[in-house]
């Protein structure tokens, strides 16, 4: 008898701790949905963005047609029928297609995010995440699996320790204009040298040489973004830039090798390890890393020798025999989506004329409300609020000691950093919403 009243007393607490559950957590979800609830207005944004950039595709995109239509977010790039495309997909043998899909909203959220984020890897960052040391920091270092999830967090400082700074080196728009310079062979068709010379800072890839190319690809040197190969060959591709001061940005993992080399062989240059941010398969070339940092850092990016024109017989590289790129079409029709959502310039052999303007490229008013309803559509994290701090789904107080100096910066950086409250804004990994871990600086 007593049991079973004891029974009927916790069935019935248990009831009551449901209801109250289910009763704060509607409320709570309800107000989170209100945030998500795409309006009429952002309708008509995400309309006149696909009327705008079906319109910027076709004045700017050398016979690209962009198709809309099915929904607010999806669009297709198109090339003319009579496009013969070269290139094979070595794992299936099947000869690139003519028309790619996108999804517009992914894009404007995602690379507006980019533009106000930190794509170097810091100490802090390990620090501030959750795992940090065990899960993030051990992936990066190469053959970390022997250090068993970095067990000894010492060794794995002791690792990571030549390219980690303890705060981010670089902000948000510290620098004005930028060039980003491919590897293609086009490059040698035009003299864009001169012109590449006189943006702010230029970005290169791999083992780009300048020596006897200058004519066409200039000489400045202020960042190279460098893949697994590459990074190997650290000592080689420090001696690129005689001057010894190019900033070197590893996309992959920290390896030993690196290590000792950065030690031992006089390499004098910066070496850093670029954050992964979530972008997919598109992401995956260093191509698109370098526009990824470049956007991360600069106020514009200029893009030059990735690009394939209308009729490209296949694709090379500037100082080496054809080699096996990638994808050519595909990131053509990617890079013209970036320009025809205002992300980047293209020039090209076709495009030769440095004050070429993107006609018909949708206004900032249009690109922002847009922005604005792909985050709630996309029920990304902070959609539909206007504190820029919204998107962090962590936020960490940075030590007093450790806040980034930042005297010298220019009027555009520090307003970005006025903006978002001296915050440092690191993108994190397959986080659902794509929530940003946030370091805020000690009041
Ligand atoms: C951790 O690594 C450091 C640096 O290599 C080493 O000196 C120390 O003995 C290691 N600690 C343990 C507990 O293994
Ligand atoms: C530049 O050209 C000279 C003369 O052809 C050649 O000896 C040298 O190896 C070249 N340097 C590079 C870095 O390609
Ligand atoms: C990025 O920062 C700018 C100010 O520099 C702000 O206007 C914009 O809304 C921010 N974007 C996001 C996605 O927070």
């Amino acid at each position: 008898m007593k049991a079973t009243l004891r029974l009927c007393f916790l069935v019935a607490l248990s009831f009551g701790l449901v209801a109250i559950f289910i009763y704060i957590t509607g409320v709570s979800r309800s107000q989170v949905e209100s945030r998500f609830v795409v309006t009429e207005g952002d309708l008509s944004a995400l309309r006149s963005l696909q009327s705008g950039f079906r319109q910027c595709v076709k004045a700017n995109g050398l016979g690209l047609q962009a198709e809309t239509g099915s929904d607010y977010c999806r669009v297709t790039l198109r090339f003319p029928s009579d496009t013969v495309p070269k290139w094979k997909d070595p794992k299936t043998g099947e000869l690139e297609g003519l028309s790619f899909d996108f999804d517009l909203c992914e894009a404007v959220a995602a690379w507006e995010q980019v533009r106000n984020s930190t794509t170097v890897l810091t100490k802090e960052f390990i620090d501030s995440l959750p795992n940090g040391w065990k899960e993030y920091a051990w992936r990066r270092i190469n053959k970390g699996n022997l250090l068993n999830q970095c067990e000894n967090k010492t060794l794995c400082m002791e690792k990571l320790a030549l390219v980690l700074p303890e705060t981010p080196p670089y902000v948000p728009r510290q620098f004005g204009r930028c060039a980003v310079i491919g590897n293609s062979g086009d490059l040698l068709k035009t003299n864009f040298g001169a012109e590449i010379d006189g943006y702010d800072a230029v970005f290169r890839e791999n083992g780009a040489p300048i020596l006897n190319y200058t004519q066409y690809v200039g000489r400045k040197c202020t960042f190279r973004l460098l893949n697994r190969g590459s990074a190997k060959a650290l000592d080689k591709v420090a001696e690129l830039d005689d001057t010894g001061k190019e900033v070197l940005i590893i996309k992959t993992t920290i390896h030993d090798i690196m290590n000792k080399m950065i030690r031992e062989v006089p390499i004098s240059n910066p070496v850093y390890l670029m954050l992964g941010a979530s972008f997919g398969s598109a992401a995956k070339g260093t191509g698109l890393k370098a526009l990824e940092f470049a956007l991360s850092i600069c106020d514009s990016v200029d893009m030059y020798g990735f690009t394939v024109d209308p009729g490209y017989k296949e694709w090379t590289r500037y100082f080496s025999e054809s080699r096996q790129g990638h994808t050519p079409l595909h990131g053509r029709a990617y890079y013209q989506m970036m320009e025809c959502l205002g992300l980047i310039k293209i020039h090209s052999p076709m495009r030769t004329d440095f004050n070429r303007k993107v006609n018909w490229l949708p206004s900032q008013t249009t690109l922002n409300a847009a922005r604005m309803a792909s985050e709630k559509l996309l029920r990304r994290v902070g959609a539909g609020i206007s504190d820029p701090l919204s998107a962090c789904s962590i936020i960490k107080k940075r030590g007093k000691a450790k806040t980034p100096s930042t005297p010298g910066f220019r009027d555009a950086a520090t307003e970005h950093q006025k903006y978002v409250r001296g915050a440092t804004l690191y993108p994190l990994e397959h986080s659902p919403g794509h929530g940003m871990l946030c370091v805020i600086p000690e009041v």
